[in-house]
């Protein structure tokens, strides 16, 4: 059987007039300027929006330009992400924040394949910003973006598979093209057409269209739905279930000395290269974690005092670090290392895990 193709232009004009009255209030929809809506959407790429408001306007407040992005010292672009994760992205900002000042004279390029040369901007991104800056009819496509398409096509298969992805990015480059082609709007000052079009897919996967019970009732696009029509919307879309996670088991020391604590910086080319952390190790299996750091540190096993456990979870790993607290008489030098008072542990970027330790630690004091 050969599917009916969509009404695009019908179906845009639906989706824009739904997205101007539905529009949640947030603060990048307040802009047109293409760095802040850049920002935006690589803080949304992996994060939740109610996260992402404070971080998002924290990052506006210090750095509100591209220029000052550019010249800003790592140290403070990690400890403007601190907490959000993924921290490639926040090296990859800057590092195409360096670039625009270098080869576009600090302009963000409107020129969607231009933008695509910029680290850290793939086809998402790109699309994003050329819609909602620029409000070009260019093309999204993210998860949210694919539950919405599968479901309203009913088009089953893996969406991250070459095929099927293909297909999707197509279909979300006719609706934008059919979003240029509405009448021009009716209030100034509206997002433009391809700017809602492309909005309102991602709001309405945001906040109607979810992955568990869908609000089907409250849809724009309810009547045409074809997974609706089918009553198999909780079939849509067809994506692999993610394995499940590894556990990973680390010893970790806080050495204390005169009240200063010994943290050392994670090395270029590992993973959070750039925070810091307390000494640790990660534990074989059966690995006895008080047994390991001793032999890490060359103390004895009997000076570790077990503090208890910090628990943090990415992706693919699920980790749990056991802490152990220890004074030292003479602080030995570390390779990497620092012995820093309480107000700088605060003001360092310090890994995920080790932030929780951290919290904790000054709650108590
Ligand atoms: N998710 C990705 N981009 C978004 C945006 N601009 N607004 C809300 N949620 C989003």
């Amino acid at each position: 059987m050969t599917k009916k193709l969509p009404d695009y232009a019908d179906l845009a004009g639906r989706l824009v007039l739904w997205f101007r009255s539905a529009a949640r209030d947030l603060p990048w929809r307040k802009t047109r300027d293409p760095y802040a809506i850049w920002v935006s959407e690589v803080m949304l790429q992996q994060t939740q929006v109610r996260t992402v408001i404070p971080y998002w306007e924290r990052w506006l407040r210090e750095l509100p330009t591209i220029a000052d992005l550019a010249a800003a010292p790592i140290d403070q672009i990690l400890k403007l992400w601190e907490g959000l994760g993924y921290y490639s992205r926040a090296r990859n900002l800057r590092r195409a924040a360096q670039m625009i000042v270098r080869e576009f004279a600090g302009i963000f390029p409107t020129d969607p394949a231009a933008a695509l040369t910029l680290p850290g901007i793939g086809p998402y991104t790109a699309g994003a910003i050329a819609s909602i800056a620029f409000n070009q009819p260019e093309p999204i496509l993210d998860g949210n973006v694919i539950r919405v398409l599968t479901r309203l096509l009913a088009l089953g298969g893996d969406p991250r598979g070459r095929e099927l992805n293909r297909q999707l990015w197509a279909h979300a480059r006719y609706f934008v093209e059919a979003a240029a082609k509405l009448p021009p709007a009716s209030r100034r000052g509206q997002f433009g057409h391809c700017s809602a079009l492309n909005q309102s897919l991602m709001e309405l996967g945001a906040t109607i269209c979810s992955p568990a019970n869908p609000n089907c009732a409250l849809c724009p696009l309810q009547k045409h739905c074809l997974a609706h029509r089918l009553q198999r919307v909780d079939q849509f879309p067809e994506t692999a279930p993610r394995p499940t996670p590894t556990l990973r088991r680390f010893a970790t020391a806080v050495l204390e000395h005169n009240r200063r604590f010994l943290v050392c910086q994670r090395a270029i080319g590992t993973v959070n290269a750039g925070f810091w952390e307390f000494p640790n190790v990660e534990l074989a299996p059966g690995e006895d974690p008080q047994t390991a750091l001793a032999a890490l540190l060359g103390l004895p096993a009997h000076h570790l005092k077990a503090d208890g456990e910090i628990r943090h979870s990415i992706t693919r790993y699920r980790m749990i670090q056991r802490v152990y607290r220890a004074k030292v008489a003479k602080p030995a030098p570390w390779p990497g290392g620092r012995w820093v008072g309480q107000a700088e542990l605060v003001a360092l970027p310090v890994t995920a895990a080790h932030r929780k330790w951290v919290a904790k630690f000054c709650q108590a004091h």
